[in-house]
Parts: C-alpha cells; structure tokens; sequence
C-alpha cells in the first residue's frame, strides 16, 4: 500500500523537465530573439552568378586537395535561388530572427579596373531576403563577415583594414532596415585556420602570422564600429557587435591547473574580448609569451578599441580540459579526458565536437562578470550527428541525439539567466540548413533541416519540431 501512495504522489507531482526550466527563464520577453543561422558561403550557391568576384573559398576549394572530396560552395543548399521557401520555413519553425551574412564578393566585387563597385544584382538578391524576412516578422541578425574574403584581398595585408571600413559602410548606408549588425564571425577560427594550421582558406601554414591577421581585424573592427556610431546608428536605432567563439576550457586537475585554464580563456577569448570589450589591449599573458609575435596597438588604436561593441556575440559548440604545460609556448594543453579516465562527453559526428551543456553555461557566466556586455546573444549553438550522413531519410530525421543536446544546452543557458543574471537576449541554433562544411565539405550535416543534395529538396528533422514546440509553448505562456 504505502509503495501505491507514494508513486501515485510521484505521478501527481511531475518533474519539472528542461523545456518547463527554458521556458520560464524566456517566456514573456517579447524582444528575445530565438533563430538559426547561416553563412552566404556555406548556404548561396551561385558563385559566378550575376557579378559576383571569387572569393578566397571560391579559390580554396577550387583548388584539389584542399577539401573533402574537393567539394565546393559552387551550389550549396541553392539559398541564392531557394530562398523564398527557406525564409518560410524560418517562420514556420516559430522564429523570430535569423542570422545571415552578406558575401563581400557578391555586393561589393572588384572590378576590371581594380575599382571596387557595388553590384546591384547583389545588393537586390539581399535587399529581398531581408525584406521578405521583415514582411514575415523575421529579424534579420547580419553579419559583415563570415570568411568568405574577396580573393584579391588578404588579412595579412594593412590595406584589408580600410576595405573593410568601406565595405561596411557601404552595406550600413545600404540596408538601414537592418538593426542587429555583427562585424565578424569567429575571428579566431579564420585566422587560426587560414593562417596557422593552413586548413582553411586561404590556406597559410604559420605559427605566428595568425597574430597580424587578427591584428587587422581588429582594427577593422573598431573602424566600422566607429563609422556606424558616427553616422549610421542614431538613424537606423541599430546594434553593432562581433561574435567570438570558445569552447570552454576546464581546469583538468582542479585548482593547481586553474592558471593554465586562465591562459586558454585569455588565448581563445582575451585575444579579442579584452581590446574590445576591458582594455583595448591584448591580455598581458599573451604580450609576455608571444613577446614580438604579436602586433602592437597605437595609443589611438587602443582608445578606438576600447568599448567598441554593443553587445557580445557567443558561438560555443563544446568543451575542453586546460592542463598546465611549461613546456608550450602558451602554457596550456588541451585535453578531452578528465583525471577520471573518463572522455568529457558524448561525440558528436565532428572530431572536436563533445557534448558539453555545462561548457555553454560556464562561457556566459565568464563573459558576464569578466566583461559585463550590456547583453549577449547566443549566435552560434548546435551539433553533428554520428553517422547521419550515412543514414536512410527517416532516420536521420529522427535526430533525438540533436534533440538531447539542445535540450540540454539551452536548460544550462536558462540556469546561467536564472541564477547568474546573465543578460541572454537571443539564441541562434546552427544551422537552419545542412549546408557546406567548409573543408568538411556535405558530410557532416548541422541542420534543423534535413537537405537532399542532389534534388535539394529540404525536409524538417525532429529537432526542428521540437523548437516549434518549445517556441509556441513560450508564446503561450507569455
Ligand atoms: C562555426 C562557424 O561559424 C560555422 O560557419 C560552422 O559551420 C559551424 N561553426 C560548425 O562548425
């Protein structure tokens, strides 16, 4: 009998679930915006379509040998010509936002002359996504830069630094309509990748020279961030920021490795986070080690960078262990299994992807107190599946493992919102679409939406659904 009373209790009492945690951390902030994202490069398509330059991905994956199976951006998911469906379907799911970027090459490409000239077939293509999203009641979230550089450019190079501040005012005096800007996209993975470990484009193997190109960015950064405040910003009521991405790192071995967990936030983070958003400086850390590696700032640069965002802008995938090491250059390594002998997470299908919900967490509370942006938005959050690509339609739309991580990821941004105060104003899942990898080219799929290569043909995956409940779960409750 008293084994009846008490799991009739337990079933008269339910457990309160993530999707209960989520909604009661969001609901009734009307101005929250829930979306998915893309990348022109990774989604467009027609890459020599209606004037549009090459790019250095157009160049990178042109080139055998440099992705898999050679694949290229050249079609993608076809969004130059699909998009009209695709912007649906974006409202469909019950967002309100999404997150685009422009192609440089499309809307500003260099002409014969050497002069570079707007394109109006370009500037048409996205003065239509974004009206179309706005008549859908869509915020368009855009972003200036997600690595798809015009090939005659270079980061390495000084004279990027005015091209971009051109380029970004161009589009600022463009598309005043658009009020959420980011600069860049996850500056420490282009110039980490394209100019360190040389595996993306534009392809160059170096220690160091990853430092000059995030130099540029920076201070193209702070230009265009200038330009908008001075002349843009007031008009359009607009936002400018940058998104920075970190999978946080842990200490491995409790405190005695918390120094060196210091060191990969100030390596990963620091690098950008402290000249915009503390000191406009680089983190003395990074000064004492990299000593005449890395580029120094002009008094004048420091004070241009210095608070010269509006907001923080957080991709973050996974997480890490940090191990003190004195014998690397940074004084970390980086490591996936714990003193325990045991791996950090589940694997999800990319290598570097281990399934971290409290990573998220810990990333905002950092930014939070080190930083104090007036607000964060989550740009970036999503996951690969093992073995979906390979798998029958049916099943990899059934993608429960997809589900469990944004399940579990959001509860923990709803703990870092509830517990911690920590100023969430929107969450972007990557990807709305399967789309291009970069080197990794088709086959691993982050999409809500299943596509079908070949007949590009777009279906929902259950995780897709999912987030259309949980989104008319919090209208309701609003
Ligand atoms: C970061 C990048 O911004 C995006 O382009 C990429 O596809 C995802 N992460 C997944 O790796």
């Amino acid at each position: 009998f008293p084994l009846v009373v008490s799991s009739l209790t337990a079933w008269a009492v339910p457990q309160e679930t993530p999707e209960d945690r989520i909604v009661k951390a969001f609901r009734g902030q009307s101005d929250f915006l829930w979306g998915s994202a893309t990348a022109s490069y990774q989604v467009e398509g027609s890459w020599d379509r209606d004037g549009r330059q090459e790019s250095i991905w157009d160049v990178f994956s042109h080139t055998p040998g440099n992705t898999h199976e050679n694949q290229t951006g050249d079609v993608a998911d076809d969004f130059y010509n699909l998009y009209p469906a695709d912007v649906s379907r974006v409202a469909s799911y019950g967002f309100n936002a999404f997150r685009m970027s422009i192609s440089w090459s499309r809307i500003l490409p260099l002409g014969p002359d050497g002069v570079r000239r707007p394109n109006i077939e370009g500037v048409n293509f996205y003065k239509r996504v974004i009206h179309l999203l706005l008549d859908n009641k869509v915020t368009p979230f855009v972003t200036i830069f997600h690595w798809d550089l015009p090939a005659d450019l270079d980061w390495l190079s000084e004279s990027v630094v005015p091209a971009f501040a051109d380029y970004a005012e161009f589009l600022f005096e463009t598309f005043p309509e658009v009020k959420h800007w980011l600069t860049f996209n996850e500056p420490s993975s282009f110039c980490a990748n394209g100019y360190g470990s040389g595996t993306h484009a534009p392809g160059v193997k170096s220690k160091y020279k990853q430092y000059r190109c995030g130099h540029h960015v920076l201070k193209a950064h702070a230009q265009a961030v200038a330009i908008y405040r001075a002349k843009y910003q007031q008009v359009a009521h607009g936002k400018i920021g940058i998104t920075l991405n970190y999978d946080f790192g842990f200490p491995w071995n409790g405190s005695s490795d918390q120094d060196a967990a210091q060191l990969h936030h100030d390596f990963n983070v620091g690098w950008w986070a402290d000249p915009i958003y503390l000191t406009g400086d680089y983190p003395a850390s990074m000064k004492d080690r990299l000593g005449s590696n890395l580029p120094k700032f002009t008094e004048a640069e420091i004070a241009m960078l210095k608070g010269s965002s509006g907001f923080y802008g957080m991709n973050t995938y996974s997480a890490m262990y940090v191990k003190a090491d004195v014998s690397s250059e940074k004084g970390f390594t980086e490591l996936r299994v714990g003193v325990d002998g045991k791996e950090i997470g589940k694997r999800a299908a990319s290598p570097w992807l281990y399934v971290v919900p409290t990573g998220i967490r810990a990333y905002l509370e950092y930014v939070h107190f080190r930083y104090q942006p007036q607000s964060i938005y989550v740009t970036e959050n999503g996951c690969d599946v093992p073995g979906e690509n390979e798998m029958p339609l049916e099943q990899a739309l059934n993608d429960t493992f997809r589900v469990d991580f944004y399940r579990a990821y959001l509860d923990n941004v709803a703990a870092a919102v509830l517990n911690s105060g920590v100023p969430v104003k929107g969450y972007f899942a990557w990807s709305l679409l399967d789309n291009y990898e970069w080197a990794d080219g088709y086959q691993l799929r982050f999409g809500l939406t299943y596509v079908n290569y070949t007949t590009q043909e777009r279906y929902p995956k259950l995780s897709a659904k999912w987030f259309k409940l949980l989104l008319n779960q919090m209208v309701r409750q609003s």
